[in-house]
C-alpha cells in the first residue's frame, strides 16, 4: 500500500522537547502543535531561544522530539530508521541555513551539485539540473566562483539553489537572511517566495526579520517553546 496523500505537507502534534534533565533542564518545545498546507509558505517567528531551530530540526529529521508526533508529505518521522531518516533529509527536504554552509573548495555549480552526486544521478542530467538551478537563482553568469569569490547574498542563493537540487517535497530555512544586510535579505526572501510557487516547494522558514513577514502566506509564531495564536 502507498502512502495517502493528503493536503499537509508538515504535521506536528504535541510535540515536546528537553535539553538536559532535572533542575538544569531546558524546554525547548512544551506541546506544539501545527500544519503547513502543501504548497505554502510559513513563517516561523519567535524571540531569541524560544525553540525555532530546535522545532526545524525535528520537523527534518535532524533531530527527534520527546513526546508527540511529527508527519512529514505523508510519513510519520517516528517510522522511519536511521536510513529512512537519511534518505528523507537526502531526497525529500532541502535544508537552508544562516550560515550558508557551501563547501569553500568548490565552485558555485559544484556546490549545487553535491546532492546530486550523493543520490547517484548521472552527470550529464546532474550538470542540466545545475545549470537550470543556478539560471533560476539568478547566478548563470557565477558558476565557476568558488563561495570565497560570491557575496553574501550570492551564497545564499547558492545554498538556495542547492536545497532544491533533489526537488524536495519541503524546503526548511533557519533564518536565511540572518547573516545578510536588510537589501540582500529581502532579495533572499523574495526568491524563496518565487521558488516555493516556480517549484512546487512548501517552506518552513524561521526568520528574526519581522518586515519579512509579510511574504509568507501564514506567520507562526513560538514563545518559550508553545504556539502564540493569533
Ligand atoms: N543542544 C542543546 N543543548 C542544550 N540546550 C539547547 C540545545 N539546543 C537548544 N537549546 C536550548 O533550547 C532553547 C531553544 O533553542 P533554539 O535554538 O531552538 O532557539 P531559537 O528560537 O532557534 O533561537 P535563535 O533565534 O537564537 O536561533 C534555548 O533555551 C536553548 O538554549
Ligand atoms: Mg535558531
Amino acid at each position: 500500500m502507498g502512502r495517502t496523500i493528503t493536503d499537509t505537507m508538515v504535521r506536528v502534534e504535541d510535540v515536546h522537547k528537553s535539553y538536559g534533565s532535572g533542575a538544569a533542564a531546558v524546554h525547548a518545545l512544551r506541546g506544539v502543535s501545527f500544519e503547513v498546507p502543501r504548497g505554502e509558505l510559513v513563517a516561523l517567528k519567535g524571540r531569541s531561544g524560544s525553540g525555532k531551530t530546535t522545532l526545524l530540526n525535528i520537523v527534518g529529521g535532524l533531530d527527534t522530539p520527546d513526546r508527540g508526533r511529527v508527519d512529514v508529505d505523508g510519513r510519520d518521522l517516528a517510522r522511519l530508521d536511521e536510513e529512512g531518516l537519511l534518505a528523507l533529509r537526502r531526497d525529500r527536504v532541502g535544508f537552508v541555513f544562516q550560515s550558508f554552509g557551501l563547501i569553500p573548495i568548490l565552485s558555485a555549480a559544484e556546490n549545487v551539485g553535491v546532492p546530486l552526486r550523493l543520490r547517484g544521478a548521472d552527470p550529464r542530467e546532474r550538470e542540466e539540473r545545475v545549470e537550470l538551478l543556478l539560471a533560476l537563482v539568478g547566478l548563470a553568469d557565477h558558476a565557476a566562483q568558488r563561495p570565497g569569490e560570491l557575496s553574501g547574498g550570492q551564497q545564499q542563493r547558492v545554498a538556495i539553489a542547492r536545497a532544491l537540487a533533489n526537488s524536495p517535497s519541503l524546503l526548511i530555512a533557519d533564518e536565511p537572511t540572518g547573516q545578510l544586510d536588510a537589501e540582500t535579505g529581502h532579495a533572499v526572501m523574495e526568491l524563496l517566495r518565487a521558488v516555493v510557487r516556480s517549484e512546487n516547494v512548501t517552506a518552513l522558514v524561521a526568520t528574526h526579520d519581522t518586515t519579512l513577514l509579510d511574504l509568507a502566506d501564514r506567520v507562526l509564531e513560538l514563545s518559550d517553546g508553545q504556539i502564540v495564536e493569533h
